[in-house]
């Protein structure tokens, strides 16, 4: 258990744009911050982040929260785990008793891999530097391939003895369950009998993007060619190979500094990079490029630059990955390293300003890259320069973006010395099919191209003055005003006119008392019912009582209310002019609120009440109801008046 005064330290410390930006890239907009969506696939940032309200609120999928919703949402942490995320992060100690065998136990399948994968690299990297083999074999190794000292520590790699099962012994007697050594692939049980999966290997761990080690690949250190160079730890609940790139947590951050993102093939590359001052490098580690870990990318940048070595067949290869790219509305580059050379050796033999201006001078846009490629293969033979124009203009149609589509059609039109026209008659044939498929028996098959990228959304028309969203106003004024003041003039005892100020909080909640109209919608009424609380003990509660309220469905209430569309929109001139006239006119906002939520309840009162009347046959009964009618009658108008002095003052 955490202390409650801790989560508030943790509440306190916590900086929201600190916490998101770790995985997120954020542009300042006016005074929030904006990004793209983490949550669900965007092209255009709606993602915004209110460092002043401590909260995040995406417009386009809806999500939103505080710091510890955040990591709970991103990283699929418990409520405890986050909160021990952020306290790691800020340095804030929590106090916790020493775990007995059973708690051990108790803990989660996740939190148990992560435990065992964390204590695998902490005794491969002990292997490395303290024991006789891991130093006279695997450290010289790394020495002899030139990996610096301090390349081997930020990577965290190590050795696995080799011996039959050194580590799943090591590991059993620390108190390790061979369970979870089995599911996280360190230990292969073998009708069993247990032995190490990474014998004999350089040892590289795998991070996750918050940089948890979650997986391993261990390099052999011979050059037998008859067992496999890498062995990788299986998938298991913390490792999904198609998720995951390496180097991603060590990237990061230049990623984000440089917008852009390198892509190589293997670990060593990677690391070479590194040492050569080039940070914002992650490899696919020999799997072929998945959706998802292009995405994976994106959440920090929409460029990518491809480095591959020469070899043909990885060429070929490499289309596939550039349409993907594309495909996502990204940017992507490629440099092609000289024959025989990869991003490793070319970084372990040339100086690091070298690599910089080698990689700077030879990215080609994907246009260039293919054209080059394809047109050394067809020469002159015009049925294949035929063929290689398809190829080109296949690849821009899976662009998303028209724009971007035009000026590659353009580029290309130069490069190849192809009349533009010619060009776009052939994007146009190859869309018309793309479209075609998409909507293959939908009755959309003579779908306009042009009208592809129109997708209207057709939301409903929201009814403003529905009794919901009446009550979500109120509650939202609540929020974000409540413990501001607005003054009432009053005559004093001696008929002088004071100003007395009042609470907007107390003023919304005696009014609506008084009157005894209560709040329908379930969760608006818990709010409110909280301020009746808070107010009743002398306190005007503020908008992060709510905001960390327990109760999750009230946080996300709260903080929905508080992330106003035009405040967090990134419109940010539009958003001021919006915000300023609400707060100058925050009196006749709220009475004029008031007011008609009460309206809309006469109004409700009043249809049931003809109901009852239609209903009822009972002539003293008729009676009653009619009065109660006539009464309504004269409250709504009353209110209607005081509503229209208010709105044409
Ligand atoms: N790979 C693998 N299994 C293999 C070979 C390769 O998983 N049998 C993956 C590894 O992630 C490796 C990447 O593919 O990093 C690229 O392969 P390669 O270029 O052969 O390896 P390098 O990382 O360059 O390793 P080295 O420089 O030590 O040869
Ligand atoms: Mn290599």
């Amino acid at each position: 258990m955490i202390k409650p005064e801790t989560i508030q330290q943790i509440f306190d410390t916590a900086r929201i744009e600190e916490v998101v930006g770790e995985f997120v890239a954020l542009k300042k907009r006016g005074v929030n911050l904006l990004g793209l969506c983490p949550f669900h696939n965007e092209k255009t940032p709606s993602f915004t982040v209110s460092p002043a309200k401590g909260i995040y609120k995406c417009f386009g999928c809806g999500k939103g929260g505080n710091a510890v919703n955040f990591i709970m949402d991103h990283e699929h942490y418990s409520y405890p785990e986050a909160l021990k995320y952020l306290a790691k992060k800020y340095s804030i100690e929590i106090e916790e008793s020493e775990q007995t065998p059973e708690e051990k136990e108790k803990q989660d399948e996740q939190e148990s891999l992560y435990h065992v994968t964390a204590f695998a690299q902490e005794y491969f990297t002990r292997n490395l530097h303290e024991t006789e083999e891991g130093k006279a074999v695997a450290l010289s190794y790394l020495k002899n391939r030139g990996i610096s000292d301090a390349m081997i520590e930020k990577f965290q790699i190590g050795y696995c003895i080799d011996k039959f099962e050194d580590f799943t012994n090591y590991a059993v007697k620390e108190g390790y369950k061979r369970k979870y050594l089995e599911k996280s692939g360190l230990t292969i049980n073998k009708d069993g009998r247990y032995y190490d999966r990474f014998r004999g290997r350089v040892m590289f761990p795998v991070h996750s993007v918050s940089g948890r080690v979650i997986a391993f690949g261990g390099r052999i250190l011979s050059s037998e060619k008859s067992k496999a160079k890498y062995v990788n730890s299986p998938e298991s609940d913390i490792y999904n190979k198609s998720r995951v790139l390496y180097g991603i947590y060590h990237a990061r951050n230049a990623i984000l500094k440089n917008d852009n993102c390198y892509l190589v093939e293997g670990y060593t590359d990677v690391i070479s990079l590194h040492q050569a001052g080039i940070e914002n490098v992650v490899a696919s580690s020999g799997t072929s490029l998945t959706v998802d870990q292009i995405k994976l990318i994106k959440r920090f940048t929409p460029n990518i630059t491809i480095l591959y070595d020469g070899d043909e067949a990885g060429l070929k290869a490499s289309f596939r990955g550039i349409d993907m790219i594309l495909e996502e509305g990204m940017n992507v580059k490629v440099v092609l390293f000289p024959e025989g050379e990869d991003p490793d050796s070319y970084a372990s033999n040339h100086r690091s300003e070298e690599v910089e201006k080698f990689v700077q001078d030879n990215a080609k846009d994907f246009i260039t890259f293919k054209t080059d490629i394809l047109l050394k293969e067809a020469k002159n033979d015009p049925i294949k320069r035929a063929g290689l124009i398809k190829e080109i203009v296949q690849s821009i149609s899976v662009i998303p973006d028209g724009i971007y589509r035009s000026v590659y059609v353009r580029e290309c039109s130069s490069i190849m010395n192809i009349p533009e026209q010619t060009l776009m008659n052939e994007l146009n044939k190859s869309l018309r099919k793309k479209y075609s498929e998409r909507y293959k028996g939908q009755g959309f098959e003579h779908v306009e191209v042009e009208t592809e990228q129109a997708e209207p959304q057709f939301k409903p028309e929201e009814d403003v003055f529905s009794a919901d969203n009446q009550e979500k106003e109120i509650v939202r004024l609540l929020l974000n005003y409540g413990n501001r003041d607005i003054i009432f003039e009053t005559e004093n005892e001696l008929g002088k006119t004071i100003e007395v100020p009042v609470k907007i909080a107390e003023f919304i909640v005696h009014d609506l008392r008084n009157d005894e109209i209560k709040l329908e919608h379930p969760e608006y009424r818990l709010i409110f019912d909280e301020y009746v609380h808070q107010l009743s003990q002398g306190v005007v509660p503020d908008e992060n009582h709510f905001i960390q309220f327990q109760d999750s469905r009230i946080a996300k209430i709260a903080i929905d209310l508080l992330s106003d569309p035009y405040e967090l929109s990134f419109n940010w001139a539009k958003n001021k002019i919006h915000v300023k006239q609400e707060q100058d006119n925050l009196k006749e906002l709220v009475a004029s609120s008031v007011l008609s939520f009460k309206a809309k309840k006469i109004d409700q009162m009043i249809l049931a009440n003809q109901k009852e009347m239609k209903e009822n046959t009972s002539e003293e009964d008729a009676m009653v109801l009619l009065q109660k009618h006539i009464n309504l009658k004269q409250v709504s108008r009353e209110i209607n008046k005081q509503l229209s002095r208010i709105v044409t003052k």
